[in-house]
């Protein structure tokens, strides 16, 4: 006897079992060696090890042992093929293993024909071969050609995926129908089974059809994709670059030019020059902001705070911007935006400006420098068909900015430049006019794009060379250039403390003495900004921050002295009077944009035929001016004490070395008229005096303009009197009050007040 486990074995059946139970095995040799059948019964219960008789099913299975072979792991392969259904009738006991008497147990005759129970088995069979995986076509070939019914059914059985109580219990049935009966209920479970499988799977795939199928074809693209990247970076890219243009936030036009272009990226070859470009376009496309803004803060006090905190004085600018703040919180963001525009010396804080109004505001600060622009491509960017087209400076800088409303700085309008490839300017003129920049057209980029949100702000160092159309458009706001007091403010408050943060020195690390301060401002600096000031400070942290490395020591107080050993002499020199009363030099004033200063005008005669000899680096206006005061002076000679005729025996040489600048305007002609009467009359000129004012050949002295900086640079001069137009009366309210109060003005409206108040009565002797 063999106890199987997990088979049941029919007549005529072949099967292949491994044996490996040493009580079974010793059956097989046994039965091979005594040529006596193998019984096969299966268990009852599959995980029992050691079996006895009552553990198997009555029923079994005779087989004849086809061969054996031992296996490597011990155990025994064994070929068997099924004889006939027996019955076990008796036990054998004893013996290393089991044996028993059995029963052959032949199918019942039945009466009736089984032609179509088997015909119906038999097309149940075809149609499960058909559904199921598993079963091959051999399968119903066998059972085609089974010919008794009984077998029909075995064959059956055997192929099903029954269970063994199943198998065990088509063993048992020794009628014919029976078995054919019952077979057929297990096929029609097992087509049931099949059927349900199918459709559980047709709906799956429909659903995945509707639903997913876009997500997971999507998926293996990607995985394809994904796959060719290494090896194609082109086809990566355009995947990358589509997946940007459908999750950026663009306005649909741009978006559906976008896929457009992509669309025709596709068709492209990699290699096809047009490749990079329609690339980097719609690499630009998706850059630009087109949507996104920056919150606005529109809070008076905070904005009032972040300019105090960061520029002194500049009042009149401050106060506007702030109105500007007002009104856009009370009219909301249609109004139309004003373009402000800084005028000013370098370094007076334009740019800085800028941005704190960006920080009051809240809002991103961006800047473009207009210096050397004399392409007007480069303001609106190239058509893409040229080779290396980019978008021009405006759309750059936008790009920059991220966000659609920054405030965005047009730097050095007046250094705009103008040649035969186009005005820059006209191109500016679109981006600052409300009326057109709502719809800003840049070639490359062939789509119109909104600046309508921008908040412009011009500077200029003068506004003589921005173009007029241009300075029409802005609301122009001088920075005047601080006085010296302003400046030691500035530099007290603002420079140094950032000077010493930014060069790691403690706070308060180094104070200057006031008069070290303003040493530093006259003697090494000469400017309206505090650009230099501010640089020579950083001169001096670096230099404490040396020492320090070495050794460090206590908070610095710098005094001059200190201050000649750390930068050197001083660099410039102011202009002073003269030591003493002189005979033809006067003291004029001029004014340039690094503030005023003092200028000694001297006349020397020659004998000659009353030739005007000019030195000086002086211009046309200057030039002019002197030849109207020689005329006034020929004029008014009787009057003036000089012999009418000094004409003709005489030249007159004038000079003005303001320190080899050039100088130019017509404010130096009181002073060169009252040192040329000087010299004629050999009356000296007051030394404490100084004079500016423009002259007539008729005498009368007309207004001049830098009031403020001439009169601060006689003040800081230590001259005691000022003679001045009497229609710039006016610009001394301009003047700070310690200034005024230390001064004397003589206010003049014609050459002889002048004359007697700069003349002293006598003539010098000799
Ligand atoms: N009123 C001020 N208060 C504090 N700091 C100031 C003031 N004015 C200018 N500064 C400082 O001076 C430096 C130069 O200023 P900024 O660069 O803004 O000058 P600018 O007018 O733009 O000059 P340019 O015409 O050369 O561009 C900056 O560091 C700025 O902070
Ligand atoms: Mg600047």
């Amino acid at each position: 006897m063999l106890p199987v486990r997990d088979t049941v074995l029919y007549p005529q059946m072949v099967t292949s079992l491994f044996v490996g139970r040493p009580p079974s095995q010793k059956a097989v040799e046994h039965a091979e060696h005594a040529g006596l059948p193998l019984l096969v019964v299966a268990q009852r219960d599959q995980e029992k090890e050691e079996v006895e008789p009552p553990d198997l099913f009555d029923v079994g299975t005779t087989a004849a042992i086809g061969r054996t072979l031992k296996m490597p792991d011990g155990t025994l392969s064994v070929l068997l093929q099924g004889q006939e259904r027996v019955r076990v009738v008796d036990w054998v006991s004893g013996g290393a293993f089991l044996q028993a008497v059995a029963a052959p147990l032949p199918d019942e005759r039945v009466q009736e024909d089984l032609a179509l129970l088997a015909q119906r088995v038999l097309e149940l069979f075809e149609h499960c071969v058909r559904l199921s995986p598993h079963l091959g076509q051999e399968a119903y070939v066998a059972a085609m050609n089974a010919g008794e019914p009984g077998r029909l059914a075995d064959i059956v059985a055997a192929t099903l995926n029954l269970t063994l109580a199943e198998r065990q219990s088509v063993l048992e049935t020794t009628r014919p129908d029976a078995r054919l009966g019952r077979v057929a209920d297990l096929l029609d479970k097992e087509l049931r089974v099949l059927d349900l499988q199918r459709q559980i799977q047709e709906q799956v795939a429909q659903e995945l059809g509707r639903a997913t199928r876009e997500q997971v074809l999507r998926e293996h693209l990607a995985t394809i994709e994904r796959e060719l990247g290494s090896a194609d970076p082109f086809q990566r890219e355009m995947h990358e670059l589509r997946e940007r243009v459908a999750t950026s936030d663009l306005p649909p036009a741009v978006a559906a030019r976008a896929r457009e272009e992509l669309d025709r990226l596709a068709t492209l070859p990699p290699a096809a020059p047009e490749v990079a470009i329609i690339r980097t376009y719609v690499d630009w496309l998706v850059d630009l902001p087109w949507c996104a803004v920056s919150e606005e803060v529109l809070d008076l006090p905070r904005a009032e705070r972040v300019l105090d905190e960061t520029h002194f004085g500049l009042e009149k600018v401050k106060e506007r911007i702030i109105e500007y703040v007002a009104v856009r919180k009370m009219a909301g963001a249609q109004l139309r935006s004003p373009i402000l525009c800084f005028v000013g010396a370098p370094g007076v804080g334009k740019t800085s400006l800028g941005q704190a109004i960006a920080t009051a505001l809240g809002r991103c600060f961006v800047r473009v420098s207009l210096g050397g622009i004399r392409d007007e491509a480069e303001i609106r960017g190239h058509r893409r068909t040229y080779v290396g087209a980019l978008p021009g400076r405006v759309i750059q800088t936008m790009r920059q900015a991220r966000v659609v409303n920054p405030v965005f700085m047009l730097d050095e309008l007046d250094k705009l430049g103008l040649d035969f490839r186009g005005d820059p300017a006209a191109a500016l003129l679109e981006v600052l006019d409300p009326e057109q920049n709502h719809a800003f057209s840049d070639p490359y980029l062939d789509l119109p794009y909104d600046l309508s949100h921008v908040l412009f702000i011009g500077t200029a160092n003068t506004l003589d060379t921005v173009p007029p159309a241009l300075a029409d458009r802005l609301e122009v706001i001088e920075l005047p250039g601080y006085t010296e007091e302003e400046k030691l403010e500035i530099a007290r408050r603002f420079l140094l403390p950032r000077q010493i943060a930014e060069h790691g020195l403690p706070a308060g690390h180094l104070a200057l003495t006031t008069p070290a301060l303003r040493q530093l401002v006259r003697g090494y600096t000469r400017e309206a900004g505090v650009r230099s000031l501010e640089r020579e400070l950083g001169g001096i942290c670096r230099k404490l921050a040396r020492q320090q490395v070495r050794r460090s020591g206590p908070a610095r107080r710098l005094t001059e002295r200190i201050l000649a050993r750390y930068l050197g002499p001083p660099r410039y020199r102011w202009g002073l009077p003269e030591a003493e009363d002189t005979v033809g030099v006067t003291t004029g004033v001029y004014w340039s944009e690094s503030g005023g200063d003092l200028a000694p005008i001297e006349v020397q005669l020659l004998p000659g035929k009353g030739k005007l000899i000019l030195t000086g680096k002086l211009g046309d206006v200057m030039k002019e001016s002197a030849t109207a005061a020689l005329s006034y002076t020929r004029a008014q000679a009787r009057e003036l004490g000089i012999a009418p005729d000094f004409c003709d025996r005489l030249d007159v040489h004038i000079h003005c070395p303001a320190a080899a600048q050039p100088t130019d305007g017509p404010s130096a002609g009181i002073a060169m008229a009252t040192a040329l009467v000087s010299a004629l009359t050999r009356r000296p000129v007051r030394r404490d005096v100084v004079m500016t004012g423009e002259i007539t050949v008729r005498g009368r002295v007309l207004a001049i303009g830098g009031v403020k900086e001439k009169v601060l640079a006689a003040h800081r001069a230590g001259v005691r009197t000022v003679v001045l137009p009497k229609r710039n009366a006016k610009d001394l309210d301009d003047v700070p009050a310690d200034a005024r109060q230390a001064l004397s003005f003589v206010l003049v409206e014609r050459m002889d007040e002048a004359l007697r108040a700069a003349l002293c009565v006598a003539p010098a002797a000799g």
